[in-house]
């Protein structure tokens, strides 16, 4: 990766949050919508704060801009629902505040390790999805494209038997994709397509269960749906949620023929969310290695909501398995 390489991807993901959040009023960016989300002016403050701690202070040695940030801008300091309630910055403060972290970034660029710059790009851009899925929660203005592909598919596709590499260690990566290793696995089928709303549907009305929310547009894959609900709907339909290591051998052996695999709903899988052979935490055990363990399923793929710096084969996503704000959708699987 190189410097310029990770110059750019700062620069896209600082214009993507600010198209995410041009539309919206003062009001709407410091209001807390959802006990699950942080009112939008933290998580921008948080970009900047998160740039600040990585690149400025800690690669590059500089002082901290304030001694508060740690404890109102540190994602393990507070939980969101309480983020409205602390002194936080100004919609007008934050950006001021983002602005001169990313000044003083781009003039020092030359010298920052670029897998750490490219670390705060996709953590930039991977709060442009959290910010979206507030925004969806308050029926605020969605970024363009503004909803997912139609699903067009259907079948599905035979995986034969066979060992292939799980994981990677490009550059990109965080610590929880590495270190690539070879994995057996006996053939399965997986569909080519994901579950649209009108299936669901068919399946909610049959089971009695609450379809989500916004699911008008049959076509369009379903999405918030929690993980026991995709569970519940392949058990219904007379399949199963691929694991893991299935879905990323059938994307890395077939992609071409999964439709929208990468970018329309994050796809839940059987998996709970575990370190690989020769895991290290890198660069904060807080990134991943404190959610390790049977508390959350493993989410693939990545929504259209989703930048395609983050949402590449080996992107590893988890939730608890409740939990429905992200835009999260189903594709089922079988034995061969
Ligand atoms: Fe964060």
């Amino acid at each position: 990766m190189s410097p310029t390489e990770a110059a750019a991807a700062l620069g896209h993901a600082r214009e993507r949050t600010e198209a995410l959040l041009a539309p919206l009023s003062d009001d709407q960016l410091t209001q807390q919508y959802s006990s699950l989300q942080s009112p939008l002016v933290w998580d921008l403050a948080h970009i900047g704060y998160f740039e600040e701690l990585w690149l400025l202070r800690r690669a590059a040695g500089r002082e901290a801009v304030s001694q508060d940030y740690d404890d109102l801008y540190d994602s393990f300091a507070h939980a969101r629902a309480e983020r409205g309630d602390l002194p936080i910055l100004s919609p007008a403060r934050a950006r001021a505040y983002v602005g001169e972290v990313r000044e003083a970034v781009l003039e020092l660029l030359p010298e920052l390790p670029p897998e750490r710059v490219a670390m705060v790009a996709q953590h930039e851009l991977q709060h442009g999805e959290t910010m979206a899925q507030t925004l969806a929660l308050a029926d605020l203005p969605q970024p363009a494209p503004h909803g997912p592909p139609e699903v067009e598919a259907s079948g599905e596709v035979l995986i034969p038997a066979g060992e292939f590499v799980l994981g990677s260690d490009d550059p990109w990566t965080y610590d929880n994709e590495r270190l690539p290793h070879p994995v057996e696995l006996p053939a399965f089928r997986i569909d080519r397509a994901l579950v649209t709303n009108a299936e669901y549907a068919e399946f909610a009305a049959d089971e009695g269960v609450e379809p989500p929310p916004s699911s008008g547009t049959p076509r369009e894959p379903v999405l918030h749906v929690s993980f026991d609900e995709a569970e519940a709907y392949a058990r219904w339909a007379g399949k199963r949620l691929p694991t893991e290591p299935e879905w990323e051998k059938a994307v890395k052996l077939a992609g071409d023929e999964l439709e929208h695999a990468r970018g329309a709903a994050w796809q839940w899988t059987a998996s709970f969310f575990g370190a690989y052979p020769g895991f290290r935490a890198f660069p904060y055990a807080e990134y991943s290695k404190v959610f390790f363990g049977e508390d959350y399923r493993v989410l693939r793929g990545g929504s259209w909501v989703t930048d395609p710096l983050v949402a590449r084969p080996t992107f590893r996503n988890w939730d608890l398995p409740q939990r429905r704000q992200i835009f999260s959708g189903i594709r089922c699987a079988s034995d061969a």
